[in-house]
């Protein structure tokens, strides 16, 4: 379990800053925009809905960029008392949940709002509706207890001339005093929780933002609990920018309020194009920086964060593309404004590191080397490459996901493991272990290794022209005359009787035996394999045979297509060549046979 994260608050009240290890940790990761925020003293929030906490690529983000998480649903009344007392708090305790399992603050929403309102309460007969009204925050914020950190006590009071919304049946069963026997109820069922009314149009100043800085100082002037405002602050492009937004929320603060805006989103009206993208940016930029210019504006939230489950393209046919990311997790240009606006790098650090690398296999090529496969890792910014340890010390390094390791000893057991890693040099946690052990060594066999090289220039003419060559790595002699090689091919088609030359050979044709075998079955990259052996010979510790030049060709002279061959490889000068094999006595001494 890693150490809790210390995390800066800064208190609302003053200019204290005090250190809170929260755990577990998970939230304010390094570079993200809560960690941004936080670094300001503000939290940076979303709202979360039931469909994306069911999706993994969603709460990677969600618990990685978010310190404040809102259920866009899941606490609204006709989910939590859709019938009259029968209250179900499954979804919002989803969400309380993860937000706890990442250490992330909660946003209660909403208590009392005339949307998403189930029919009975409106059905109800006026005098009924207060009773209902402080049954329904009792349960509701009663419930959810010491684990909100603020609720939206009352959404949504005026009309957008800012009027009351007189067709609300909390306004019409109790007039305006619904909304302070509203805080006075939230206050008593939670009494840790900060209390807001919440509204749109009103970040701008206008008739609307008036009406609710005229009832927000009535509510502080009798005493009502009210603790904050929030503005949700849904924008569009084709609107201009809320005009005065940090005037206006400067004033709200200034009757002793904290501010916050709670539901920023900024659509446009689709297609997307590159002058609607940069209104969408300056707007995002100037929303955040109006909130950093109001020292009580305590959070800016996200109404979702991705496309993929944002509100807008359904509430308002035609628009869409409001989000900071794409349907596809991406961030978008808004999201690097918002970055910028909260001083952060436009690219965050890279600090995650890929998957480990799975299904790791290791097949012994002879006495003194092996093979090593795996599935590739995935990573969010990529994999640029593989590291391999051979019994726990790194031994070489691959770009793709296949490894030889060489200069094994023979009969003998070895363990590999594989990491990956990214650009910014993050590692892997370590693939789960493969074994294998080498062939025995014989007759002067360990050390044996064929080199290779291609001949011929063509790769589909009709004839196979390897060049081979014996070299003995080990530290004793190497009987040739138990020694065979073999250069593994596929016939192609046309005729299958072959014949196999010797063009030349330093040790001379006549001291070397050349012949096509044809395999029983046919395997990946080859049906046949060219055999080379020698009469008689030694060939001496660090000893080379010399080149071999090698030709095979058909009966009916007719074409190879070589570039599938298992033994071929594109290279004219030699090297080791593992899939090119050798044996003593029969036993594989060297390479992976097809
Ligand atoms: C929206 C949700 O995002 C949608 O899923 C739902 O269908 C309608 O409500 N102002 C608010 C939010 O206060 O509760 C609204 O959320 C968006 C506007």
């Amino acid at each position: 379990m890693p150490l809790p994260r210390l995390r800066l608050v800064a208190l609302a009240a003053g200019a204290a800053l005090l250190l809170t290890p929260l755990a577990p940790a998970g939230a304010a990761e390094p570079g993200s925009l809560d960690a941004l925020a936080a670094a300001q003293g503000r939290r940076f929030g979303t709202a979360v809905d039931d469909a994306g906490l069911a999706d993994p690529a969603y709460t990677t983000v969600a618990a990685r960029e978010f310190g404040r998480v809102t259920p866009a649903n899941a606490m609204k009344w006709d989910a939590v008392e859709p019938r009259q007392g029968a209250f179900s708090f499954a979804r919002g305790d989803a969400l309380v949940d993860f937000a706890r399992a990442h250490g992330q603050q909660v946003r209660g929403h909403t208590l009392v709002w005339h949307s998403q309102l189930p029919g009975w309460v409106a059905a109800l007969p006026a005098a009924q509706v207060r009773g209902a009204m402080e049954n329904h925050i009792a349960q509701v914020a009663g419930h959810w207890k010491g684990k909100i950190h603020t609720w939206d006590v009352v959404n949504e009071p005026f009309n957008d001339d800012g009027t009351f919304r007189t067709t609300s049946p909390f306004y019409a069963a109790m007039g305006e005093d619904y909304i302070a026997y509203a805080f006075r109820a939230a206050r008593a069922a939670d009494p840790d929780a900060k209390l807001y009314l919440n509204d749109y149009n009103t970040e701008g100043s206008g008739a609307k933002a008036d009406a609710m800085y005229r009832l927000a100082s009535r509510l502080k002037a009798q005493g009502v609990p009210l603790d904050g405002v929030g503005f949700q602050v849904h924008l569009a492009t084709q609107y201009g920018f809320p005009y005065g937004m940090q005037a206006n929320l400067q004033r709200f603060a200034d009757l002793g309020l904290d501010v916050a805006i709670t539901e920023l989103d900024v659509r446009m009206p689709l297609p997307v194009d590159a002058a609607k993208t940069a209104v969408q940016n300056d707007y995002y930029r100037r929303a955040v920086e109006a909130c950093l210019g109001v020292t009580r504006c305590e959070s800016v939230t996200v109404w979702d964060f991705t496309d993929k489950y944002s509100w807008v393209p359904s509430a308002f046919p035609g628009q869409g593309s409001a989000a900071l990311y794409d349907e596809q997790y991406r961030p978008k240009a808004a999201y690097d404004a918002v970055r910028q606006a909260l001083g952060g790098s436009t690219t965050p650090p890279d600090t995650r590191a890929p998957s480990a690398p799975t299904g790791l296999t290791a097949t012994a090529a002879g006495a003194t080397s092996a093979t090593l496969a795996w599935q590739a890792a995935t990573d969010d910014t990529g994999v640029t490459g593989y590291d391999v340890y051979r019994d726990g010390a790194r031994v070489g390094s691959a770009a793709a996901t296949s490894y030889t390791d060489t200069g094994l000893s023979p009969s003998t057991a070895y363990r590999w493991t594989v990491r990956a890693r990214d650009a910014a040099g993050n590692v892997s946690a370590a693939s789960a272990e493969a074994t294998a052990t080498t062939a025995a060594g014989g007759g002067g066999g360990p050390g044996l290794v064929v080199q290779h090289r291609v001949n011929d220039q063509s790769a589909t003419d009709n004839q196979i022209k390897p060049g081979l060559r014996l070299v003995n790595r080990g530290g004793a002699a190497a009987d040739l005359s138990r020694v065979t090689l073999r250069y593994w091919f596929t016939g192609d088609g046309g005729s299958s009787a072959f014949s196999a030359w010797c063009d030349y050979a330093a040790v001379g044709c006549g001291a070397v035996r050349e012949k096509v075998v044809a395999l029983p079955a046919g395997r990946p990259g080859a049906d046949h394999y060219l055999e080379v052996s020698f009469a008689s010979g030694s060939l001496a510790a660090g000893a080379s045979t010399g080149e071999i030049q090698l030709r095979v060709n058909k009966a009916d002279w007719s074409a190879f297509t070589e570039a599938d061959d298992h033994s071929y490889r594109v290279a004219s000068s030699y090297a080791d060549a593992p899939k090119v094999t050798a044996y003593v006595d029969g036993v594989l001494v060297h390479g992976i046979e097809p």
